[in-house]
């Protein structure tokens, strides 16, 4: 079911657009994130949701209901929309405890003293928080600080959370414990929730879907596996994926019967299917760097690289390796006895590879449907 629909936004900062022309449909239930780099304008369209911003025309829709509408004259307040909001700094009274952080908005809406205490106790147990009720701020880790933000949002009982960057004052560490928390969170309340993050991993890990934006344009809206696997075009191809997408300039050329990918010594074979769609003759090949396999001998039809670095990481390590110009990221899993400037061999799944066009920076062509 269409929740949250937004229509044809636009907006404008003196001249200059920080939103152009956004259509996005949000179900009811989902976590739909919104992707991009620095000011793209992932703040302010979350901001236009919520209503602290007015966008320059088009229509906001929650649930059947025009929260706004540049052409029908209509602009619901922030305070009427009942969203739940985090932002980047998550703002706590440092002169409150917990409950008092938790309660203020529920005392402000006339609840009885009982049924605050209740909800105040039921959400801090919600996000572990049960023993730290009588805590000031500064006495909690930016995690607990964190959490404490997240229970006074659900405590309200919004109809939708909106969340920019809630866990970009955390270390690494925390970051990846709070996902765990949010998604859970999420599961158990089933709340429609926008989330605003420039990490690509975050987006991809907590979301049914991913609005992936560049300077105030969508380019792209999927699931995780969509984005991941069949990028619309380069921008999101090159923004999500770590490390990033290898990216092969080259051009189509026939064999024999075969019609291949041809760049320098780097042949891949292009499959029927495919045939028929590339139209150009210029392209951009992507290939993941984990789905480049390496051999320390050599394999017929494999092609010879010179490896430049090695870079383990515990789990996987990165290999980068060239050929002539080209170089390329390889993720082989744990560690590797392959050294520098050591020559091995390595295949390209030529089912893994996406094209695009060169002058467009769009697909063309992707196996994965
Ligand atoms: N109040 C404002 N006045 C003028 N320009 C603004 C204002 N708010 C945002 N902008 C501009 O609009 C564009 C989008 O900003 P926005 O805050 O939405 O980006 P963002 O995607 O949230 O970036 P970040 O990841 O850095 O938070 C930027 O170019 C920004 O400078
Ligand atoms: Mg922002």
């Amino acid at each position: 079911m269409k929740w949250i629909e937004l229509k044809d936004i636009k907006k404008t900062y003196s001249g200059s657009p920080a939103v152009r022309e956004l259509n996005l449909t949000i179900e009811e239930k989902q976590f739909v994130t919104l992707l991009g780099p620095s000011g793209c304008g992932k703040t302010t369209t979350l901001r236009i949701i919520a209503g602290l911003e007015e966008p320059d025309s088009g229509e906001i829709i929650v649930n059947g209901k025009i929260f706004f509408s540049r052409e029908k004259g209509i602009y619901v307040p922030p305070e009427k929309r009942k969203l739940g909001l985090i932002f980047q700094s998550y703002a706590l009274w440092p002169h409150m405890t917990v409950r008092k952080n938790i309660s203020l908005a529920l005392e402000q809406m006339r609840l009885p003293k009982d049924k605050i205490e209740s909800i105040v106790k039921e959400v801090l147990n919600k996000v572990q928080l049960s023993e730290y009720i009588d805590r000031y701020p500064s006495e909690l880790s930016g995690g607990q600080q964190q959490r404490v933000a997240v229970a006074r949002m659900i405590a309200a009982k919004p109809s939708i959370f909106l969340m920019d960057e809630p866990l970009s004052n955390l270390d690494a560490m925390l970051r990846v414990d709070m996902r765990t928390e949010l998604k859970r969170l999420h599961h158990e309340l089933g709340s429609t929730t926008v989330y605003v993050t420039h990490d690509q991993v975050e987006a991809l890990t907590l979301s049914d879907k991913i609005a992936v934006m560049d300077k105030g344009i969508l380019k792209q809206v999927g699931t995780p596996e969509e984005i991941y696997k069949r990028p619309q075009d380069l921008f999101v191809a090159r923004f999500v994926g770590s490390p990033r997408i290898n990216c092969i300039e080259g051009n189509l050329a026939t064999e024999g019967s075969g019609r291949y990918f041809k760049t320098g010594k780097i042949k891949i074979q292009i499959k029927n299917e495919a045939q028929s769609k590339m139209s150009t003759d210029s392209l951009i090949g992507t290939i993941r760097p984990e789905d480049i396999v390496v051999s320390k001998v050599e394999k017929p039809g494999w092609i010879k690289v010179n490896v430049f670095s090695v870079l383990p990481a515990g789990s996987e390590t990165i290999l980068s390796v060239k050929q002539d110009t080209i170089n390329l990221s390889v993720k082989i899993n744990g560690f590797t006895d392959i050294r520098m400037n050591e020559s091995v061999w390595i295949n390209i799944d030529p089912l893994k590879m996406n094209y695009y066009n060169k002058e467009t920076g769009k697909l063309v062509f992707s196996y994965f449907s």
